[in-house]
């Protein structure tokens, strides 16, 4: 196998006008990342030696999201293959005459292709007998309004027809055009130069690269992927259809690596979700971005997980909800209703129900409260809590940050603390009791006494 260098241009200078959305479609999110984020990462693994991403005019923000990669605008948009030529530019000396480089072309809207699958791609590029020019194609349930793939009696491909100018009998052809291609850098930047726009759709088509290098006598071919890797996202709809197909994947690889899902339909997993093992996860929970769940934790039904670092045999939910900057530690539990934000829980600290535990550092063993709140925010800045290990704070707490509660101290329940607590002291913040004996009793007949006399009053009225 010979080691050539490659280059991938990555097409996303498309409007996406059937998305309906102010944002450039490559930036609209599957399992927790950009579309055009997926697409990268998946090409980034060949470690090419180039990517270069053709955006649209105005689209600072695709600009950003391709970073570190090199972007170059098309300013008019005249065709997949006027889109390459764009790309040239940046591509300087990369790919010139006789250098041993092949230039790879992906689509930004076309994100579930897998590593494996252009590593296939890049792998027979580079066998001895390779092809010059490869394509990647599949058989759709409906060809529609694909680029029909035709092929010569050896496999080779003759040429791709576009849908809007085949005719009947090539719109018969079941073999479609996936659009990725993978070619000898030198041959391609020649052919792109050699295209025209004269068809039915006045652009410039980069499959017709392929009629030009079969009709030179070059080796061109196609491997086959399936329809749902290869799916191109126009619409909201496809984009959830996107999604449904990463989270299976996700959700397979997850059970795979020793994690029980007791329903995987309702398990939503992003996909950088990282896992230990024999780990429980109960239906209908929710993980977004940057989450590690180590060795035999419980993830317990309808919890909400984002940006949180859950530590060993550690029980979250039912009904939870850590946000970003929470780390759990080892054997630490988060009960229902309770929401964590910037907040560290040492190990087997517990908070079980019902509260806001928000920039704060809660040592180990510590207990927090049912509706106990740290009150982190004076409406202009956010103030931390510490509360130390052993800790004990009682239930309907307010503990107004900046505030530190000492390790091994007790908080009665009910208490608004304003000041630091000391270790192992007890602080109570609450009215007196009252304790008045028989009050109640005399209370009860005061009142009954005159709710009698206003009956009494209303029925002489009634009468007169
Ligand atoms: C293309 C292929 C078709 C294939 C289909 C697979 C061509 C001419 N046709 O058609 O054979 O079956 O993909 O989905 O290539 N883009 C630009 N600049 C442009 C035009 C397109 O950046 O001027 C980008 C789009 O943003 C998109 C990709 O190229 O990411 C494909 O363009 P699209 O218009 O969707 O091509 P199709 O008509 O679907
Ligand atoms: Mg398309």
């Amino acid at each position: 196998m010979s080691k050539r260098k490659l280059a991938v241009i990555v097409l996303a200078a498309g409007q996406g006008t059937r998305m309906k959305s102010k944002m450039p479609k490559v930036l609209h999110a599957l399992a927790g990342k950009s579309m055009l984020s997926h697409v990268l990462s998946g090409v980034e693994k060949l470690n090419p030696e180039r990517i270069v991403v053709v955006v649209g005019p105005g689209a600072k923000a695709v600009e950003l999201a391709a970073k570190p990669h090199n972007t170059v605008v098309q300013t008019d948009r005249l065709g997949t293959g006027h889109a390459v030529k764009q790309a040239f530019g940046a591509l300087g000396g990369f790919c010139s005459e006789g250098d041993a480089a092949d230039i790879m072309v992906i689509f930004g809207d076309t994100p579930l292709i897998k590593t494996q699958t252009y590593e296939h791609m890049v792998d027979l590029r580079r066998s001895n007998d390779g092809p010059k020019l490869l394509g990647l194609a599949f058989r759709p349930a409906e060809p529609g309004r694909y680029g029909r793939v035709k092929q010569d009696a050896q496999g080779h491909v003759v040429g791709i027809i576009e849908h809007a100018d085949a005719s009947d009998a090539e719109k018969a052809i079941e073999l479609c055009n996936a659009g990725i291609l993978l070619g000898d850098g030198p041959t391609v930047y020649r052919l792109i130069n050699q295209l025209d726009n004269n068809n039915a759709q006045g652009e410039y088509y980069l499959p017709v690269i392929f009629d030009f290098a079969y009709a030179e006598g070059l080796d061109t071919r196609a491997v086959e992927a399936s329809e749902e890797e290869v799916m191109g996202i126009n619409s909201r709809q496809e984009l959830a259809g996107a999604e449904l197909v990463l989270q299976k994947r996700l959700r397979a690889d997850a059970m795979a690596q020793g994690v029980t899902l007791i329903d995987p339909a309702t398990t939503w997993l992003s996909v950088d979700t990282k896992f230990g093992r024999d780990i429980i996860i109960e239906p209908s929970v929710f993980i977004g971005p940057n989450v590690e769940i180590a060795d035999d934790a419980t993830i317990k039904a309808f919890s909400h997980i984002e940006g949180a670092k859950i530590g060993e045999a550690a029980i979250i939910g039912p009904y939870a909800r850590l946000r970003s900057g929470t780390v759990i530690g080892q054997g630490g539990k988060v009960g229902n209703f309770v929401e964590t934000k910037n907040a560290i829980l040492g190990e087997g600290a517990k908070a079980n129900h019902l509260s806001y535990i928000g920039d704060a550092e809660v040592g180990a063993k510590a207990n927090i409260g049912a509706g106990t709140i740290t009150c982190n925010y004076d409406g202009f800045n956010k103030w931390k809590t510490t509360i130390g290990e052993g800790a004990f704070i009682g239930s309907n707490t307010a503990l107004v940050a900046p505030v530190d509660i000492g390790a091994g101290a007790i908080v009665g329940a009910g208490s608004t603390v304003t000041k630091s607590v000391a270790d192992d002291a007890l602080a109570v913040v609450r009215g007196r009791l009252l304790d008045k004996a028989g009050a109640g009793a005399s209370f009860r007949a005061g009142r009954k006494k005159i709710k009698e006399q206003k009956s009494n009053q209303n029925n002489e009225n009634n009468k007169g």
